[in-house]
Protein backbone atom coordinates (compact mmCIF):
# COMPACT_ATOMS: atom_id res chain seq x y z
CA UNK A 1 0.00 0.00 0.00
CA UNK A 2 2.24 2.82 -1.30
CA UNK A 3 -0.01 5.37 -0.99
CA UNK A 4 0.04 4.94 2.46
CA UNK A 5 -0.62 8.26 4.44
CA UNK A 6 -0.90 10.06 1.14
CA UNK A 7 -3.87 12.63 1.07
CA UNK A 8 -5.85 12.99 -2.95
CA UNK A 9 -8.15 15.04 -3.84
CA UNK A 10 -10.11 14.01 -7.23
CA UNK A 11 -12.06 16.53 -8.62
CA UNK A 12 -14.47 15.33 -11.53
CA UNK A 13 -15.52 17.23 -14.67
CA UNK A 14 -19.09 16.42 -16.06
CA UNK A 15 -17.77 13.51 -18.83
CA UNK A 16 -19.07 10.07 -19.54
CA UNK A 17 -15.95 8.93 -17.91
CA UNK A 18 -16.83 10.38 -14.52
CA UNK A 19 -18.44 6.41 -13.99
CA UNK A 20 -14.58 5.24 -13.83
CA UNK A 21 -13.81 7.91 -11.20
CA UNK A 22 -15.72 5.95 -8.96
CA UNK A 23 -13.22 3.25 -9.60
CA UNK A 24 -10.72 5.52 -9.11
CA UNK A 25 -11.39 6.64 -5.68
CA UNK A 26 -11.77 2.56 -4.78
CA UNK A 27 -7.88 2.09 -6.30
CA UNK A 28 -6.60 4.79 -4.54
CA UNK A 29 -8.11 3.78 -1.15
CA UNK A 30 -7.03 0.33 -1.48
CA UNK A 31 -3.59 1.41 -1.92
CA UNK A 32 -4.09 3.52 1.47
CA UNK A 33 -4.93 6.93 0.36
CA UNK A 34 -7.15 9.25 1.92
CA UNK A 35 -9.53 10.97 -0.71
CA UNK A 36 -11.92 13.45 -0.36
CA UNK A 37 -14.41 14.41 -3.75
CA UNK A 38 -15.06 17.36 -5.41
CA UNK A 39 -17.11 17.40 -8.35
CA UNK A 40 -18.46 20.42 -10.95
CA UNK A 41 -22.31 20.83 -11.08
CA UNK A 42 -21.91 19.00 -14.98
CA UNK A 43 -20.36 15.98 -13.42
CA UNK A 44 -23.43 15.00 -10.58
CA UNK A 45 -25.37 14.46 -13.92
CA UNK A 46 -22.95 11.47 -14.49
CA UNK A 47 -23.05 10.12 -11.44
CA UNK A 48 -24.24 10.62 -7.63
CA UNK A 49 -22.08 12.58 -4.71
CA UNK A 50 -23.52 9.72 -2.41
CA UNK A 51 -21.82 7.07 -4.57
CA UNK A 52 -18.30 9.26 -3.36
CA UNK A 53 -19.86 9.93 0.29
CA UNK A 54 -20.24 5.94 0.69
CA UNK A 55 -17.11 5.06 -0.63
CA UNK A 56 -14.99 7.74 1.52
CA UNK A 57 -16.46 8.62 3.99
CA UNK A 58 -16.98 11.99 3.81
CA UNK A 59 -19.59 13.96 1.91
CA UNK A 60 -18.07 14.81 -2.09
CA UNK A 61 -18.34 18.67 -2.02
CA UNK A 62 -20.41 20.14 -5.20
CA UNK A 63 -20.18 23.64 -4.93
CA UNK A 64 -18.62 25.89 -2.93
CA UNK A 65 -21.60 27.08 -1.28
CA UNK A 66 -22.29 23.56 0.30
CA UNK A 67 -23.68 24.16 4.15
CA UNK A 68 -21.88 21.24 5.41
CA UNK A 69 -18.70 23.17 5.19
CA UNK A 70 -17.89 26.11 7.35
CA UNK A 71 -15.51 28.16 5.83
CA UNK A 72 -13.50 27.50 2.79
CA UNK A 73 -13.69 24.32 1.46
CA UNK A 74 -11.22 25.17 -1.80
CA UNK A 75 -8.88 26.27 0.55
CA UNK A 76 -8.79 24.05 2.97
CA UNK A 77 -8.93 20.96 0.51
CA UNK A 78 -6.02 22.73 -1.46
CA UNK A 79 -4.05 22.54 1.85
CA UNK A 80 -4.44 19.61 3.01
CA UNK A 81 -4.10 17.69 -0.54
CA UNK A 82 -0.63 15.93 -1.41
CA UNK A 83 -2.23 15.72 -4.82
CA UNK A 84 -5.02 16.96 -6.56
CA UNK A 85 -6.45 14.39 -9.24
CA UNK A 86 -9.04 15.67 -12.13
CA UNK A 87 -10.69 12.88 -13.54
CA UNK A 88 -12.51 12.75 -16.03
CA UNK A 89 -11.02 16.27 -17.19
CA UNK A 90 -13.06 17.61 -19.89
CA UNK A 91 -11.88 20.07 -23.01
CA UNK A 92 -14.25 22.81 -20.78
CA UNK A 93 -12.83 22.10 -17.31
CA UNK A 94 -8.84 22.49 -18.63
CA UNK A 95 -10.11 25.66 -20.44
CA UNK A 96 -11.34 27.30 -17.89
CA UNK A 97 -8.58 26.06 -15.29
CA UNK A 98 -5.91 27.54 -17.93
CA UNK A 99 -7.02 30.31 -17.99
CA UNK A 100 -7.51 30.84 -14.09
CA UNK A 101 -10.89 30.72 -13.25
CA UNK A 102 -11.96 29.85 -9.68
CA UNK A 103 -15.98 29.93 -9.96
CA UNK A 104 -16.77 26.56 -8.92
CA UNK A 105 -15.38 23.85 -6.02
CA UNK A 106 -12.89 21.90 -8.71
CA UNK A 107 -11.64 25.06 -10.03
CA UNK A 108 -11.18 26.43 -6.96
CA UNK A 109 -9.49 23.37 -5.25
CA UNK A 110 -7.20 23.69 -8.09
CA UNK A 111 -6.46 27.18 -8.04
CA UNK A 112 -5.32 26.83 -3.94
CA UNK A 113 -3.09 23.24 -4.84
CA UNK A 114 -0.02 23.00 -3.00
CA UNK A 115 0.04 19.86 -4.07
CA UNK A 116 0.50 18.21 -7.25
CA UNK A 117 -1.83 18.21 -9.85
CA UNK A 118 -2.95 15.56 -12.56
CA UNK A 119 -5.61 15.73 -15.59
CA UNK A 120 -6.68 12.73 -17.17
CA UNK A 121 -8.36 13.82 -20.23
CA UNK A 122 -11.14 13.03 -21.56
CA UNK A 123 -13.14 13.62 -24.59
CA UNK A 124 -13.70 12.98 -28.37
CA UNK A 125 -10.99 13.02 -30.72
CA UNK A 126 -11.68 15.86 -32.18
CA UNK A 127 -11.88 17.71 -29.13
CA UNK A 128 -8.55 16.43 -28.07
CA UNK A 129 -7.10 17.53 -31.00
CA UNK A 130 -8.56 21.30 -31.50
CA UNK A 131 -6.01 23.57 -30.83
CA UNK A 132 -7.77 25.17 -28.13
CA UNK A 133 -7.41 22.12 -26.12
CA UNK A 134 -3.45 21.29 -27.10
CA UNK A 135 -2.67 25.09 -26.31
CA UNK A 136 -4.48 24.57 -22.68
CA UNK A 137 -2.43 21.68 -22.28
CA UNK A 138 0.55 22.93 -23.25
CA UNK A 139 -0.23 25.81 -20.67
CA UNK A 140 -0.77 23.20 -17.51
CA UNK A 141 2.14 21.06 -18.34
CA UNK A 142 4.25 24.36 -18.58
CA UNK A 143 3.44 25.67 -15.21
CA UNK A 144 3.89 22.08 -13.77
CA UNK A 145 0.58 20.23 -14.06
CA UNK A 146 1.12 16.51 -15.12
CA UNK A 147 -1.16 15.25 -17.73
CA UNK A 148 -2.38 11.23 -17.66
CA UNK A 149 -3.11 10.06 -21.26
CA UNK A 150 -5.68 10.15 -22.64
CA UNK A 151 -5.35 6.61 -24.49
CA UNK A 152 -6.90 6.22 -27.70
CA UNK A 153 -9.44 3.76 -27.73
CA UNK A 154 -13.44 3.34 -27.79
CA UNK A 155 -15.07 6.69 -26.83
CA UNK A 156 -18.51 7.45 -25.82
CA UNK A 157 -20.42 7.24 -29.64
CA UNK A 158 -19.00 4.12 -30.58
CA UNK A 159 -15.68 5.76 -32.69
CA UNK A 160 -12.27 4.89 -32.09
CA UNK A 161 -10.14 7.38 -31.45
CA UNK A 162 -7.49 9.63 -29.10
CA UNK A 163 -9.48 10.76 -26.13
CA UNK A 164 -10.50 8.17 -23.85
CA UNK A 165 -9.67 8.50 -20.56
CA UNK A 166 -7.20 6.40 -18.66
CA UNK A 167 -7.53 3.65 -17.02
CA UNK A 168 -8.28 3.96 -12.77
CA UNK A 169 -5.27 2.11 -12.15
CA UNK A 170 -2.95 2.82 -14.50
CA UNK A 171 -4.14 6.54 -12.93
CA UNK A 172 -3.40 5.70 -9.85
CA UNK A 173 0.28 3.89 -10.73
CA UNK A 174 1.21 7.40 -12.36
CA UNK A 175 0.00 9.36 -9.06
CA UNK A 176 1.98 6.84 -6.83
CA UNK A 177 5.34 6.57 -9.25
CA UNK A 178 4.91 10.25 -9.19
CA UNK A 179 4.34 10.90 -5.25
CA UNK A 180 7.16 8.10 -4.32
CA UNK A 181 9.82 10.91 -5.31
CA UNK A 182 8.70 13.74 -3.65
CA UNK A 183 10.99 15.06 -1.62
CA UNK A 184 14.10 13.18 -2.21
CA UNK A 185 16.06 16.07 -3.47
CA UNK A 186 15.36 18.06 -0.56
CA UNK A 187 18.45 20.11 0.86
CA UNK A 188 20.11 19.96 -2.80
CA UNK A 189 20.81 23.24 -4.74
CA UNK A 190 20.26 22.68 -8.33
CA UNK A 191 21.29 24.81 -11.19
CA UNK A 192 19.68 24.41 -14.46
CA UNK A 193 20.83 26.38 -17.90
CA UNK A 194 17.84 25.97 -20.58
CA UNK A 195 16.90 27.39 -23.51
CA UNK A 196 18.91 28.85 -26.59
CA UNK A 197 21.35 31.51 -26.78
CA UNK A 198 20.93 34.70 -29.25
CA UNK A 199 24.24 36.10 -30.74
CA UNK A 200 23.69 39.51 -31.75
CA UNK A 201 24.60 40.71 -34.98
CA UNK A 202 22.86 43.85 -35.26
CA UNK A 203 20.66 45.94 -32.95
CA UNK A 204 18.19 43.69 -34.54
CA UNK A 205 19.54 40.79 -36.20
CA UNK A 206 20.82 37.45 -33.72
CA UNK A 207 22.58 33.80 -34.62
CA UNK A 208 20.10 31.46 -32.61
CA UNK A 209 18.63 28.18 -32.60
CA UNK A 210 15.52 26.22 -32.42
CA UNK A 211 15.51 25.17 -28.21
CA UNK A 212 12.21 26.06 -27.01
CA UNK A 213 13.55 25.64 -23.25
CA UNK A 214 10.54 23.02 -22.66
CA UNK A 215 13.61 20.39 -21.34
CA UNK A 216 15.30 22.44 -19.22
CA UNK A 217 12.16 23.94 -18.01
CA UNK A 218 10.68 20.38 -17.16
CA UNK A 219 14.16 19.33 -15.46
CA UNK A 220 13.59 22.41 -13.03
CA UNK A 221 9.72 22.40 -12.42
CA UNK A 222 10.22 18.28 -11.31
CA UNK A 223 13.58 19.16 -9.07
CA UNK A 224 11.68 21.76 -7.45
CA UNK A 225 8.61 19.28 -6.84
CA UNK A 226 11.63 16.77 -5.52
CA UNK A 227 12.27 19.15 -3.14
CA UNK A 228 15.35 21.00 -4.51
CA UNK A 229 16.33 24.52 -4.61
CA UNK A 230 16.21 25.46 -8.10
CA UNK A 231 18.03 28.22 -10.19
CA UNK A 232 17.64 28.49 -13.77
CA UNK A 233 19.58 30.14 -16.24
CA UNK A 234 17.79 30.82 -18.75
CA UNK A 235 17.86 32.06 -22.46
CA UNK A 236 15.29 33.86 -24.44
CA UNK A 237 11.85 31.54 -23.66
CA UNK A 238 8.25 32.28 -23.99
CA UNK A 239 8.03 29.73 -20.96
CA UNK A 240 6.38 30.13 -17.28
CA UNK A 241 8.77 30.25 -14.61
CA UNK A 242 8.20 27.19 -12.51
CA UNK A 243 6.53 28.36 -9.13
CA UNK A 244 9.32 28.49 -6.76
CA UNK A 245 11.97 28.77 -9.05
CA UNK A 246 14.78 31.42 -9.04
CA UNK A 247 15.41 32.85 -12.76
CA UNK A 248 18.30 34.46 -13.98
CA UNK A 249 17.70 35.68 -17.39
CA UNK A 250 20.59 35.73 -19.86
CA UNK A 251 20.57 36.39 -24.26
CA UNK A 252 24.07 35.61 -25.08
CA UNK A 253 26.44 32.40 -24.52
CA UNK A 254 28.81 34.93 -22.65
CA UNK A 255 26.22 36.17 -20.19
CA UNK A 256 25.19 32.24 -19.86
CA UNK A 257 28.73 31.91 -19.08
CA UNK A 258 29.21 34.47 -16.77
CA UNK A 259 25.63 33.74 -14.80
CA UNK A 260 26.81 30.31 -14.37
CA UNK A 261 30.89 30.65 -13.36
CA UNK A 262 28.99 33.26 -10.74
CA UNK A 263 27.07 30.47 -8.96
CA UNK A 264 28.14 27.03 -9.63
CA UNK A 265 30.31 27.00 -6.20
CA UNK A 266 27.18 27.25 -4.46
CA UNK A 267 25.23 24.48 -5.60
CA UNK A 268 25.17 20.56 -5.99
CA UNK A 269 23.94 20.02 -9.26
CA UNK A 270 24.35 21.75 -12.47
CA UNK A 271 22.60 20.62 -15.38
CA UNK A 272 23.49 22.03 -18.51
CA UNK A 273 20.06 21.64 -20.73
CA UNK A 274 21.01 25.26 -22.65
CA UNK A 275 21.31 24.85 -26.48
CA UNK A 276 24.42 27.16 -26.26
CA UNK A 277 25.87 29.18 -29.06
CA UNK A 278 29.33 27.73 -30.15
CA UNK A 279 30.31 30.87 -32.31
CA UNK A 280 29.33 34.09 -32.21
CA UNK A 281 29.88 37.03 -34.78
CA UNK A 282 33.22 38.43 -33.98
CA UNK A 283 31.51 41.80 -34.09
CA UNK A 284 28.58 43.47 -32.71
CA UNK A 285 27.43 45.89 -35.36
CA UNK A 286 25.56 49.09 -33.43
CA UNK A 287 23.74 50.31 -36.30
CA UNK A 288 21.18 47.91 -38.12
CA UNK A 289 23.64 45.96 -40.78
CA UNK A 290 22.40 47.49 -44.21
CA UNK A 291 21.73 45.52 -47.57
CA UNK A 292 24.64 45.49 -50.49
CA UNK A 293 26.17 42.71 -52.14
CA UNK A 294 27.23 39.70 -50.48
CA UNK A 295 27.70 39.42 -46.74
CA UNK A 296 30.87 37.30 -45.20
CA UNK A 297 30.12 36.87 -41.39
CA UNK A 298 32.61 36.27 -39.25
CA UNK A 299 32.56 34.25 -35.85
CA UNK A 300 34.07 33.62 -33.36
CA UNK A 301 34.00 30.82 -30.52
CA UNK A 302 32.30 30.93 -27.15
CA UNK A 303 33.34 29.71 -23.74
CA UNK A 304 32.09 26.05 -23.33
CA UNK A 305 30.41 26.74 -19.88
CA UNK A 306 30.63 23.48 -19.17
CA UNK A 307 34.02 22.44 -19.67
CA UNK A 308 34.79 25.12 -17.91
CA UNK A 309 32.51 24.18 -14.65
CA UNK A 310 33.95 20.50 -15.23
CA UNK A 311 37.78 21.98 -15.26
CA UNK A 312 37.48 23.40 -11.70
CA UNK A 313 35.03 20.24 -10.17
CA UNK A 314 36.74 19.96 -7.27
CA UNK A 315 35.30 23.11 -6.05
CA UNK A 316 32.16 21.93 -6.82
CA UNK A 317 29.13 20.90 -7.99
CA UNK A 318 28.90 17.28 -6.70
CA UNK A 319 27.19 16.37 -10.16
CA UNK A 320 27.44 18.14 -13.61
CA UNK A 321 24.90 17.24 -15.98
CA UNK A 322 25.35 17.68 -20.34
CA UNK A 323 23.41 17.34 -22.93
CA UNK A 324 24.61 16.23 -26.41
CA UNK A 325 22.10 16.58 -29.41
CA UNK A 326 23.81 15.37 -32.17
CA UNK A 327 22.85 13.91 -35.87
CA UNK A 328 24.69 10.90 -36.15
CA UNK A 329 27.27 8.79 -34.10
CA UNK A 330 24.87 9.62 -31.01
CA UNK A 331 26.14 7.35 -28.40
CA UNK A 332 30.35 8.02 -29.22
CA UNK A 333 29.41 11.48 -29.39
CA UNK A 334 27.84 11.91 -25.98
CA UNK A 335 30.95 9.84 -24.69
CA UNK A 336 33.73 11.92 -25.90
CA UNK A 337 31.37 15.08 -24.17
CA UNK A 338 31.23 12.90 -20.89
CA UNK A 339 35.31 13.07 -20.88
CA UNK A 340 36.31 16.13 -22.30
CA UNK A 341 33.92 17.94 -20.20
CA UNK A 342 34.86 16.03 -17.05
CA UNK A 343 30.41 15.43 -16.77
CA UNK A 344 29.06 12.32 -14.55
CA UNK A 345 26.32 11.99 -17.07
CA UNK A 346 25.29 12.80 -20.66
CA UNK A 347 21.64 12.77 -21.76
CA UNK A 348 22.64 12.38 -25.49
CA UNK A 349 19.02 13.09 -28.19
CA UNK A 350 19.22 12.98 -31.44
CA UNK A 351 18.09 16.41 -33.06
CA UNK A 352 14.67 14.78 -34.59
CA UNK A 353 13.43 13.79 -31.64
CA UNK A 354 14.49 16.29 -29.16
CA UNK A 355 13.84 19.86 -30.56
CA UNK A 356 10.58 22.09 -29.64
CA UNK A 357 7.99 19.25 -29.38
CA UNK A 358 6.57 17.60 -25.51
CA UNK A 359 8.47 14.04 -25.98
CA UNK A 360 11.86 13.43 -26.38
CA UNK A 361 14.00 10.00 -27.06
CA UNK A 362 17.13 10.01 -25.15
CA UNK A 363 19.88 7.88 -23.88
CA UNK A 364 22.10 8.23 -20.56
CA UNK A 365 25.69 8.20 -21.30
CA UNK A 366 27.58 7.33 -17.68
CA UNK A 367 31.32 6.36 -16.94
CA UNK A 368 29.84 3.08 -16.68
CA UNK A 369 26.87 2.80 -18.35
CA UNK A 370 24.67 3.87 -21.14
CA UNK A 371 20.71 3.38 -21.10
CA UNK A 372 18.87 4.06 -24.27
CA UNK A 373 15.26 5.32 -23.01
CA UNK A 374 12.41 5.26 -24.79
CA UNK A 375 10.55 8.00 -26.36
CA UNK A 376 8.78 9.77 -23.38
CA UNK A 377 7.60 13.14 -22.57
CA UNK A 378 9.87 15.91 -21.34
CA UNK A 379 8.50 15.68 -17.89
CA UNK A 380 8.74 11.91 -17.57
CA UNK A 381 12.29 11.99 -18.66
CA UNK A 382 13.26 15.21 -16.37
CA UNK A 383 12.32 12.72 -13.52
CA UNK A 384 14.67 9.67 -15.44
CA UNK A 385 17.50 12.25 -15.42
CA UNK A 386 17.04 13.38 -12.08
CA UNK A 387 16.70 9.80 -10.87
CA UNK A 388 20.28 9.26 -12.41
CA UNK A 389 21.28 12.62 -10.08
CA UNK A 390 20.10 11.34 -7.25
CA UNK A 391 21.93 8.28 -6.80
CA UNK A 392 25.20 9.98 -8.18
CA UNK A 393 24.63 12.61 -5.50
CA UNK A 394 24.12 9.63 -3.08
CA UNK A 395 26.83 7.29 -4.50
CA UNK A 396 30.29 9.61 -4.84
CA UNK A 397 32.01 6.14 -5.64
CA UNK A 398 29.90 6.66 -8.99
CA UNK A 399 31.60 10.23 -9.83
CA UNK A 400 34.55 10.46 -11.95
CA UNK A 401 36.87 12.80 -9.97
CA UNK A 402 38.62 14.35 -13.11
CA UNK A 403 38.96 17.32 -14.30
CA UNK A 404 38.01 18.39 -17.52
CA UNK A 405 41.03 19.91 -19.77
CA UNK A 406 40.94 23.47 -20.09
CA UNK A 407 39.82 24.53 -23.74
CA UNK A 408 42.42 26.93 -25.05
CA UNK A 409 41.00 30.54 -24.26
CA UNK A 410 38.73 32.20 -26.84
N1 LIG B 1 27.68 23.64 -23.79
C1 LIG B 1 28.23 24.63 -23.01
N2 LIG B 1 28.85 25.71 -23.58
C2 LIG B 1 28.95 25.81 -24.91
C3 LIG B 1 28.41 24.80 -25.73
C4 LIG B 1 27.78 23.73 -25.14
O1 LIG B 1 28.16 24.52 -21.78
N3 LIG B 1 29.55 26.86 -25.45
C5 LIG B 1 27.05 22.51 -23.15
C6 LIG B 1 25.61 22.33 -23.54
O2 LIG B 1 24.75 23.01 -22.66
C7 LIG B 1 25.45 20.83 -23.46
C8 LIG B 1 26.80 20.29 -23.79
O3 LIG B 1 27.70 21.36 -23.57
O4 LIG B 1 25.14 20.43 -22.15
C9 LIG B 1 26.97 19.76 -25.19
O5 LIG B 1 26.74 20.74 -26.14
P1 LIG B 1 27.31 20.59 -27.66
O6 LIG B 1 27.10 21.87 -28.33
O7 LIG B 1 26.71 19.36 -28.26
O8 LIG B 1 28.81 20.30 -27.31
P2 LIG B 1 30.07 20.57 -28.15
O9 LIG B 1 31.19 20.13 -27.30
O10 LIG B 1 30.02 21.96 -28.63
O11 LIG B 1 29.85 19.54 -29.31
P3 LIG B 1 30.31 19.56 -30.79
O12 LIG B 1 31.75 19.31 -30.68
O13 LIG B 1 29.51 18.43 -31.34
O14 LIG B 1 29.94 20.90 -31.33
Amino acid sequence: MSLQGKRIVVGLGGGIAAFKAVQLVRELMRRGAEVRVVMTEAATHFVGPITFAGLTGKPAVTNLWAENYAGEVHVELGEWADAVVIAPATMNLMARATSGQANDVVLATLACARGDVFFAPSMHHRMWAHPATQSNIRTLTDRGAVVLGPVTGALANGEIGEGRMMEPDDIADEVESHLAHADDLSGSRVLITAGPTHEDLDPVRFLGNRSSGRMGYAIASQALRRGAEVTIVSGPVHLPVPSGAEVVRVRSAQEMHAAVMSRFDRCDVLIMAAAVADYRPEQREAQKIKKGGSLKLELVRNPDILADVGAKRSQRPSVLVGFALETENLEQAARDKLERKAADLIVANEASAALGGDTNRATLVEAASTTPLPEMTKRALANQILDRVRTLLTNPSQRPRREAKQEAPN
